[in-house]
């Protein structure tokens, strides 16, 4: 595996050009600065700047200058670049304090001009030792990496949906009733869900139980900023949004509960239209806003349904096109929601950009091309997405999927090379092999985990299993789907649903016919049936998988009559309704059925 190369400047380097002070307070702070060679190739390389805290005090803002004989800088991201040689690069403000003992990491990419990879000084106050003048912050975050890009805005509490005076339960920022008798986990009493105070009382602080009646207690929780409240042990998935209070204010009138990312400790997620795509959630028009209200009260994650694919990042060999992706990964993060990415690698129709679809090459030049495109979009993202899938839809009931442009030019390998190189990219991501239909247990699935055993044993970087699960109220059956889960987690990698939605209708089985028969309306009938289905699918994955290797779930869209299922699935023949809101932006039954399996409720 490729190792990367450091440069290390440590305390008390002396100051050297293009010293930039920025927004780094007057006094010298005590700081290590490294310069990292994390990918390097024939014309370029990626690098990063970590700037790792080894004083007794906070790090209150920083700014950092290096420049190359040869070399040139021709992207950055996790800063703000300034000049062109020397470069000065600052914090972004999310990621301004680093507190002792932590390191903050930015990301750049270089030309290398036909010379070498250089390592430059790095040069700044906060690489020169001395101390900070900024005083240290009441308690601290785990590590300064992905996590906190997306963990620095303020949480608030939802303190207009409880009764005042009393004791409470502040769950990651929102509060709801304490249980009177419930022992454990989320109860049901009163009509409304409650926690039960040895539930309550096992979150990190400042959350648990609290006065509601007192302002004190509202005071302190709403002004916990979330990077404060990081309670995962790592910087992958579920560390990244998931310990926060949304930014909701009241309940929605049809569900019993504020937020469903609340209620879970693993990302729970939905798949948005973003870029030049039709309902794009960055759209300033009623479906943009009414979808990012949607998504920021109720989703920690989210997965772009199409605009980080391949065709639409990398069009020209070497020329990559990140402003779209660039844009909806920072709405997402700015609003303290991580992002899942897909997909590195997708055979499928016009994924593939034409310049591979064209290209001529030994299977080795076929390898180089394919670690220049995820290495080139993994190491973009890095430290800003919680996870990829790396390879998505590579295998068939047979076997390895044969026609596939990638499997025709590399064979098999292809995989672990894309893997390989998403690893060396951005190793704090989960890397996710991602395929649909595998819920049943059919042969496809365990083709794939024939696959992740042998990577597992040559120790080919793999984190989890993503099961699409596009899937019917009657297929698959959720014993098969418990299965499916134990297997995987038996074999310790993380299992995440990436792509779930549940039409009413479902166009395989027997009793559909369109038009002579069919589910024409979103029945009563229907949404409960549909409730359930979603209920059941949550509660198999919180039986079967345990929290360390929860990837969270994942909903493929927004709202109903958004899903790709109406055109690629039924043809645009009539109205679907697979997803939890309408669009209306209203929750729907199964929204209910979610946030009930959540919340430990039976499914009904
Ligand atoms: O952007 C063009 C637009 O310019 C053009 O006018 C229009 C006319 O057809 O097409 C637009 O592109 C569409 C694209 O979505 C963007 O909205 C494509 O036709 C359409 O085929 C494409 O469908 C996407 C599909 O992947 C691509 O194969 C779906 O939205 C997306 O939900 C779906 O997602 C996949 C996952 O990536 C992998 N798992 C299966 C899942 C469902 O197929």
């Amino acid at each position: 595996m490729f190792s990367k190369k450091i440069t290390t400047w440590g305390t008390g380097a002396l100051l050297g050009l293009g010293l930039a002070m920025g927004s780094v307070g007057v006094q010298a702070q005590t700081g290590n600065c490294e310069y990292l060679v994390t990918n390097d190739w024939n014309s370029g390389l990626t690098g990063a700047i970590r700037i790792s805290n080894t004083g007794d005090s906070a790090i209150d803002g920083w700014s950092v200058s290096w420049e190359y004989d040869n070399n040139q800088v021709t992207n950055a991201w996790n800063t703000q670049l300034s000049g062109s040689n020397p470069y000065t690069a600052s914090d972004m403000g999310w990621n301004g304090t680093i507190q002792p003992g932590q390191s903050v990491e930015f990301g750049f990419q270089v030309n290398k001009n036909g010379g070498e990879a250089e390592a430059p000084e790095v040069t700044g106050d906060v690489c020169a030792g001395g101390t900070s003048s900024s005083a240290p912050a009441s308690s601290s975050s785990s590590v300064a990496t992905s996590s906190e890009a997306s963990s620095a805005v303020s949480s608030s509490l939802a303190s207009s949906s409880v009764p005042s005076g009393g004791e409470q339960c502040d769950w990651y920022g929102t509060l709801y009733p304490l249980c009177q008798t419930t022992e454990s986990g989320w109860g049901w009493e009163s009509n409304e869900s409650c926690v039960a105070r040895s539930t309550c009382e096992s979150q990190p602080a400042p959350y648990g139980v609290v006065n509601g009646g007192s302002s004190a207690s509202s005071s302190v929780s709403s002004s916990v900023s979330s990077s404060q409240s990081s309670v995962q042990s790592s910087a992958s998935s579920e560390s990244s949004a998931q310990s926060s209070a949304s930014s909701s204010s009241a309940p929605s009138d049809d569900l019993t509960f504020e937020s469903l990312r609340n209620l879970a400790e693993f990302p729970v997620g939905v798949a948005v239209p973003a870029g030049n795509e039709t309902n794009s959630i960055l759209d300033d028009d009623p479906t943009g806003e009414g979808q990012r209200e949607i998504i920021t009260q109720h989703f920690g994650q989210i997965t772009a349904g199409n605009i980080m694919k391949m065709s639409y990042l990398h069009n020209q060999r070497g020329n990559f096109t990140f402003g779209n992706a660039d844009a909806l990964v920072d709405w997402a993060l700015s609003n303290n929601i991580g992002v899942h990415g897909h997909a590195l690698v997708w055979h499928s129709e016009y994924q593939v950009p034409d310049w591979m679809n064209n290209f001529q090459g030994t299977e080795e030049e076929w390898v180089e091309a394919l670690r220049e495109h995820v290495i080139g979009v993994a190491s973009h993202f890095a430290g800003r997405v919680d996870s990829w899938d790396v390879v998505n839809e590579a295998f068939v009931d047979e076997g390895y999927r044969t026609d596939s442009i990638f499997y025709e030019n590399m064979g098999e390998r292809y995989i672990e090379e894309a893997f390989i190189a998403a690893n060396e990219a951005d190793p704090d991501a989960d890397l996710y092999y991602n395929d649909f239909s595998m819920e049943n247990g059919q042969p496809k699935f365990d083709n794939a985990m024939a696959m992740a055993r042998d990577f597992v044993e040559r120790d080919i970087p793999i984190d989890g299993i993503g099961f699409q699960f596009h899937v019917f109220v009657d297929w698959p059956s959720t014993s098969a789907m418990r299965e499916v889960f134990s297997e995987v987690v038996d074999l310790g990698l993380k299992v995440k649903i990436t792509e779930l939605d549940i039409p009413v209708n479902n166009p395989y089985s027997d009793n559909y016919s369109y038009p002579d028969n069919y589910i024409s309306e979103y029945t009563d009938e229907a949404a409960q049936a549909q409730k359930e289905r979603y209920c059941s699918i949550v509660e198999a994955y919180l039986d079967e998988v345990p929290p360390e290797l929860r990837g969270g779930v994942t909903v493929w869209g927004v709202f109903d009559s958004d899903s790709w299922l109406i055109e690629q699935t039924f043809d645009n023949n009539h109205d679907e309704w697979p997803l939890l809101f309408n669009d209306n932006f209203e929750p729907k039954p199964p929204a209910q059925g979610v946030g009930d399996a959540l919340m430990g409720l039976p499914c009904q």
